[in-house]
């Protein structure tokens, strides 16, 4: 048995994966698999409007929110966001938690003037930046966070204030992970490869005020307001990752739901964080433990010099893609949604076994 700990894209959960490979290209009635037909068909759109619905039920969808299904990754909202929800001169505002949302401010910061209202504390303290007290300029389009940083392995233990501010969330890497207050959100996104289904999408889900602000000079494929008129499909929408979507949806449904997730993440996460903590510091989890992320967590061997050796022994029990980003280094182990707990346990026995041997 193998496991993926890829941190995206990452494990499709296997009822989902024995699903797809049974339906996507099986030929229907009319002559035509899912990547033949015509997206304006009543058979795509039936897809879709399913996609969407599961998801509406799943989120607990407030009634002045939209979900817009967009092409693309969620690096292609870090220039849209500006580009529909500020207005000319008018500022935006970004909290650096770590290594997306920095890189997220950065590309808004060639489009507009970006103002950085909270600083990730650095490798001194791997930590999320202080909930309280954020000076959000009033006269911000929005300010943005990431819930989750899936490089640094930081999550942020509570929703920080951003004031009468719009918070606008990347939530790549923990959406759909646990229940999302999305009411304390004017937008929330995230790129389908790691909790929704295979890349190429990007889900969003937008309150309706900050959806009237896309500038009607805006490309009709870039602009939220004219995706959520037109039901995501202004053009050909990636079809392929929004059906995979929807198989997606209906497998969190039934488990029962995002609490259900949420539980089983808490569970794997604790387990794999306790044998870390319990290893005698031979394994290290250097983020402060009320911000560790459930769903990536990062270590590293007391000894760096191991970590080729680790890499190298782990595959050859089957586990898999456990370097840390090629940005930081050492060890991190991804936990969505579709890793079992099984695949935890066989990742704690090495880490054990390989610990009794090299420590
Ligand atoms: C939090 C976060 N934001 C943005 C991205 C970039 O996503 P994409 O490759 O879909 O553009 C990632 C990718 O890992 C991510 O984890």
């Amino acid at each position: 048995m193998a496991w993926n700990f890829a941190a995206g894209p990452a494990r499709l959960p296997d009822a989902v994966r024995e699903r797809a490979a049974e339906e996507l290209f099986r030929r229907g009635p009319d002559g035509a698999c899912s990547v033949e037909r015509p997206f304006t068909g009543t058979i795509f759109r039936a897809t879709l409007a399913h996609a969407r619905l599961r998801l509406a039920e799943l989120l607990d969808l407030p009634a002045d929110y939209h979900i817009v299904f967009m092409a693309g990754g969620a690096m292609h909202q870090f220039g849209l966001l500006p580009m529909n929800l500020a207005c000319p001169g008018q500022r935006v505002a970004y909290a650096d938690s770590g290594y997306w949302s920095r890189r997220a401010m950065t590309e808004a910061g060639d489009l507009v003037a970006a103002v950085e209202v909270a600083r990730y504390p650095g490798e001194s303290a791997l930590a999320a930046p202080a909930a309280g007290g954020w000076p959000v300029p009033a006269d911000c389009a929005y300010c943005h966070i990431t819930p989750n940083e899936t490089v640094d392995g930081i999550a942020y233990p509570e929703l920080p204030d951003a004031g009468p501010v719009p918070l606008v969330a990347d939530c790549t890497s923990s959406f759909l992970t646990a229940p999302l207050a999305l009411e304390k959100f004017g937008m929330v996104y995230a790129s389908a490869q790691k909790n929704i289904g295979i890349s190429g999408l990007t889900a969003a889900i937008i309150r309706q005020d900050l959806l009237e602000r896309s500038p009607p000079e805006l490309p009709a494929v870039f602009s939220y307001r004219r995706q959520a008129a037109a039901g995501s499909c202004v053009n050909t929408p990636p079809m392929l990752a929004i059906q995979m979507a929807g198989m997606v949806f209906d497998w969190i449904a039934g488990q029962g739901g995002l609490a259900t997730m949420a539980v089983a993440n808490q569970e794997k996460a604790a387990c794999l964080y306790a044998a870390i903590d319990g290893s005698g510091s031979f394994y290290r989890a250097p983020v402060a433990v009320a911000h560790r992320s459930p769903v990536n967590v990062r270590f590293h061997l007391a000894a760096p010099e191991l970590t080729d050796r680790f890499i190298a022994e782990a595959e050859a029990e089957g586990l898999y893609h456990l370097r840390g980003h090629a940005h930081i280094g050492g060890l991190r182990a991804s936990l969505y949604n579709a890793m079992p707990l099984a695949g935890v346990a066989a990742l704690v026995g090495f880490m054990a076994d390989f610990s009794r041997r090299h420590g």
